[in-house]
């Protein structure tokens, strides 16, 4: 997997950065090509001379006497990923706020490739709510926190903020290398947002549902080299960098946008909230009359089972948001709807869900299985999502070949 790969190791100044002699010495055994950038304060911890050797290439520790050997663009250029690791309070903050004084803050500004960061220090300091913030805004930007174990710290203290061990490190970086390009050439239809069903010219019965879900899976399958169109209702996200998008507002005009791009696409997201009934559109603005207005719903046409119906090739994943006894009513939908996979996640809890830029899910599979997942970001469920998406497509594959 790693033979041939360029991996970029940053390593800061603190007291784990030992530890990272071995993840290089691993990272060389797997035929990687490494490149070490080192930090003046990292120099404090472990010589040059250990990560050259261990490396086989020479350590880049200065902006200006390596332009000669390489410089920062062209090693952002040539990289397939980086990790950074320990990944100091300072260089923590640097990245998170776009400074670039030496030679790694300022190569990881060029990077478009995966970063993971294995943050590792004092626990106050990594408790302290700018060093959270910090990798939180990192981590929505995209890159791959290895969170620090607990444990006995070389301060004497005991808490949050052991550099992960180096076999963790290596299956993140492993992972991420995996995600790039494995949905190149496949076409993938999301859905986002909730529809909007008009009462009467200036009402509407809507739901609660952002589209950030659906915006993160769209995002990243782009970035997984998938072609990718975003049918999304009633949002105010910004469009992520190579989709197409096709707005709409009811659930009959994302049956239809959806039903025009159905037959050549390979694996379709369900994440928008589509109302269930719609109500009779009354022409003119509804008037105050009396002390109660009844209003009478009729049914809008079930998408998804529609397309469960319809599916030949395709991979079909579908959410289920419930407020109630959500592994049942999701069992219920997979079989109903023909789904491949659902995400059911709970609805009513206010740190997840809606709006949320969190989510906790659990993935159900038609077997019967299923596979609760803990709380991260939406962008980390659309990986894991696309992930499960590209085994059952290879599976798929496979099938097919042996018959
Ligand atoms: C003995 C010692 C150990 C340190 N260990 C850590 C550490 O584990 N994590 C950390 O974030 N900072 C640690 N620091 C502080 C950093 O070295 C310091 O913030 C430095 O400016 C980091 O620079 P850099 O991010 O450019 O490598 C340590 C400092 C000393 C003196």
């Amino acid at each position: 997997m790693l033979k041939d790969k360029t991996i970029i190791v940053g390593v800061s100044g603190g007291i784990a950065a030992y530890k990272v002699a071995d993840l290089v010495s691993r990272l060389r055994k797997q035929e990687a090509r490494i490149h070490v950038i080192m930090t003046e304060a990292a120099k404090q911890f472990i010589t040059p001379i250990t990560m050259s050797t261990l490396s086989g290439n020479p350590v880049l520790d200065d902006m200006f006497s390596n332009q000669g050997i390489v410089n920062h663009i062209d090693l952002a250029l040539k990289a397939d990923a980086m990790v950074v690791a320990p990944a100091t309070a300072n260089i923590i903050g640097k990245m998170a706020h776009g400074i670039a004084d030496d030679f790694l803050s300022t190569t990881v500004l060029a990077m478009r490739c995966p970063i993971i960061l294995a943050p590792a220090m004092n626990d106050r300091m990594y408790l302290n709510s700018v060093v959270q913030e910090n990798l939180a805004l990192l981590q929505r930007r995209g890159f791959v926190i290895v969170q620090p174990e607990s444990g006995a710290l070389a301060c004497g203290t005991e808490g949050p903020g052991r550099l992960a061990p180096v076999e963790q490190i290596l299956k993140v970086l492993w992972t991420s290398l995996q995600r790039q390009q494995d949905l190149k050439g496949k076409k993938v239809l999301v859905t986002a947002g909730g529809t909007r069903e008009p009462l009467d010219p200036v009402r509407f019965l809507g739901n609660r549902s952002s589209g950030k879900m659906g915006f993160a899976v769209a995002k990243v399958a782009a970035e997984r080299g998938a072609e990718v169109v975003l049918v999304h209702a009633n949002t105010h996200l910004p469009l992520p960098p190579q989709v197409r998008a096709v707005p709409v507002t009811t659930a009959e005009e994302m049956y239809h946008a959806v039903i025009k791009e159905f037959s050549d696409c390979d694996v379709v997201v369900k994440a928008a909230a589509v109302a269930d009934f719609r109500p009779k559109m009354h022409a003119e603005k509804l008037k105050k009359q009396g002390n109660q207005l009844t209003i009478t719903l009729e049914p809008t046409v079930d998408i998804l089972a529609q397309l469960g119906r319809k599916k030949k090739k395709q991979v079909l994943v579908g959410f289920a948001a419930e407020t109630n006894d959500l592994l049942a009513n999701a069992r219920d939908k997979i079989e109903k709807k023909n789904l491949d996979l659902i995400v059911a996640n709970d609805v009513s809890r206010p740190d997840i869900g809606f709006a949320s830029d969190d989510n906790q899910v659990t993935f159900l599979y038609p077997d019967g299985r299923h596979e609760p997942l803990g709380k991260m970001t939406k962008e980390a469920v659309a990986q894991e999502i696309l992930d499960r998406v590209v085994h059952i497509l290879n599976n798929k594959l496979s099938t097919e070949n042996e018959e």
